[in-house]
């Protein structure tokens, strides 16, 4: 064992704590890990080889091997597992260490264990760490917020174990308080958006077109070739070769069609609900979750409500080549309605995000590493105040040029009755967000006229009331309040 020589330390030897510190070790730091599960610790001891990395069962042992002052990356489940580490190891502590939260913690919780971590004197880093099992053994994509002084320590480590993109890391420093942990919340809403493109896509060319498993993996690898290069349409490639050791059956065939969701992709929703920001089709896929957790439900009205067997009489080969012009379409759109809300989150917590930065610490290591990030980092690069995606004057073309596309995806789809809930909210939120009078008029005459909720005029400026339905139509100025005003 060790003096106080270590220069970082993990606690929660699980999947990602072990390979964080596998990979601070190749990069040559001296670092310790504590799990109460004195196997886990044992095993890692024997995984580290040459490396400089120390691990322990014993909590007052691992404090005691850091050096001062110290500095602990907490890579436990979010929530009560992270609130119950701060506990335990909060007496061991003193002033000017650093507490660093790697796990999907909710922002709000991460602002509340900043303020209590503060008054102690205690820095606190909340951080999203994205790209599972490998990439945090390989190289993560990083998404620090909180003290800047206390992330400015641990940037070369953080630097040297992450993902890079042409010599670029996959880290910087996000903003203050649950900046970090805000962007990574957005990360997965966005994840969760392309997945479900992506689960339309297959149910549309599996049900719809009749691919098989061996088509629908050359389709992907495909794709994978091209504009829609990415990491979840790689795996999505591999997945469909995939067969069981035991029934020699496709893997993907044997997965009950329910997904599980540990609710990032909610927190995503709820918050973009409460800064009223748009974002259907990340709102869609939480939904869908839902929605496919109902499978007895689904079984027993699949009964009442039978589907025909979807036939697509069209141009299959174009059919395919609209599929993927409409998934690419949509994964701008997604894009587009998460950093929306990154943006309006900037300016509601004072987080300061660099939009640019954040595209850019996303192209690698993490879940939603793809091509397309490198377009969306110069649109932010070129303009940082960009209102919406779908406005970078490139972008913009690109979507115009697929939107026939993705009209033809959610027509057929409707007609095929197979649900393609994430593309018909990407094509909704497109031509939404380009139509200069939206019907919201008859919205605010209906909630005047039975709430007396009043409006606002195209012709006039101010707050009104309508006496609806009364034979005297003339609109009143609004009492209410301050806000009187005349015509
Ligand atoms: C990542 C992933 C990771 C996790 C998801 C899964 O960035 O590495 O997003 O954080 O796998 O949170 O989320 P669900 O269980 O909600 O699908």
């Amino acid at each position: 064992m060790s003096s106080s020589t270590y220069e970082l330390g993990v606690v929660g030897l699980g999947v990602m704590g072990r390979n964080l510190l596998l990979n601070m070790g190749d990069h040559g730091y001296s670092v310790a890990g504590f799990d109460l599960d004195a196997g886990k610790a044992e095993s890692l001891k024997k995984e580290a080889g040459s490396r400089k990395i120390f691990a322990t069962s014993d909590l007052k042992e691992f404090i005691g091997a850091l050096k001062s002052p110290r500095a602990i990356l907490m890579m436990v489940p979010a929530g009560a597992p992270v609130d119950a580490v701060i506990r335990d190891v909060l007496p061991h502590l003193s002033e000017d260490d650093l507490l660093i939260d790697g796990g999907n913690s909710f922002f709000k919780d991460t602002n509340l264990r900043e303020k209590m971590l503060s008054e102690k004197k205690i820095f606190f880093v909340g951080m999203g760490v994205s790209g599972g099992e490998s990439g945090a053994r390989h190289g993560p994509s990083l998404m620090p917020g909180g003290n800047k002084d206390a992330y400015d320590r641990i940037h070369p480590v953080l630097e040297a174990i992450s993902a890079k993109v042409n010599g670029d890391a996959c880290v910087a420093y996000l903003g203050p308080s649950s900046a970090g942990h805000y962007v990574k919340i957005v990360h997965n809403g966005i994840e969760y958006g392309l997945i479900q493109l992506l689960a339309e896509a297959y149910d549309l060319m599996h049900r719809g077109l009749g691919l098989s498993n061996e088509e629908l993996k050359k389709t992907f690898e495909e794709w994978d070739r091209g504009e829609l290069k990415s990491y979840l349409v790689e795996i999505t490639a591999s997945i469909f070769g995939q067969i069981d050791d035991e029934s020699g059956k496709h893997v993907i065939d044997l997965i009950l069609d329910t997904s599980k969701q540990k609710g990032t992709g909610m927190w995503t929703a709820e918050s973009a609900m409460e800064m009223h920001v748009p974002t259907p089709t990340i709102d869609t896929s939480v939904v869908w979750r839902n929605l496919s957790s109902l499978k007895g439900e689904r079984q027993a009205a699949s009964q009442l409500l039978p589907v025909s067997t979807p036939t697509f009489s069209g141009d299959k080969r174009a059919f395919l080549e609209s599929i993927r012009n409409a998934v690419y379409a949509g994964t701008i759109i997604t894009f587009a309605q998460g950093i929306a809300l990154l943006r309006m989150a900037s300016k509601t917590y004072d987080y300061q995000l660099n939009l640019e930065t954040v595209a850019r610490i996303w192209r690698g290591g993490c879940i939603i590493r793809a091509a397309v990030l490198e377009k969306i980092r110069n649109a932010f690069g070129k303009q940082p105040d960009l209102a919406n995606l779908m406005v970078d004057p490139d972008l913009a073309k690109e979507l115009l040029a697929r939107q026939q596309d993705l009209r033809s995806v959610v027509r057929a789809a409707a007609e095929m009755g197979i649900p393609a809930a994430a593309f018909m909210t990407a094509l909704s939120y497109f031509d939404g967000y380009r139509t200069a009078r939206l019907p919201s008029n008859l919205t605010q005459a209906q909630r005047d006229y039975f709430g007396a909720h009043t409006y606002e005029r195209t012709d006039a400026k101010g707050v009104f009331h309508t006496h609806w339905g009364s034979v005297e139509n003339v609109p009143q100025p609004a009492l209410a309040g301050k806000e009187r005003q005349t015509l």
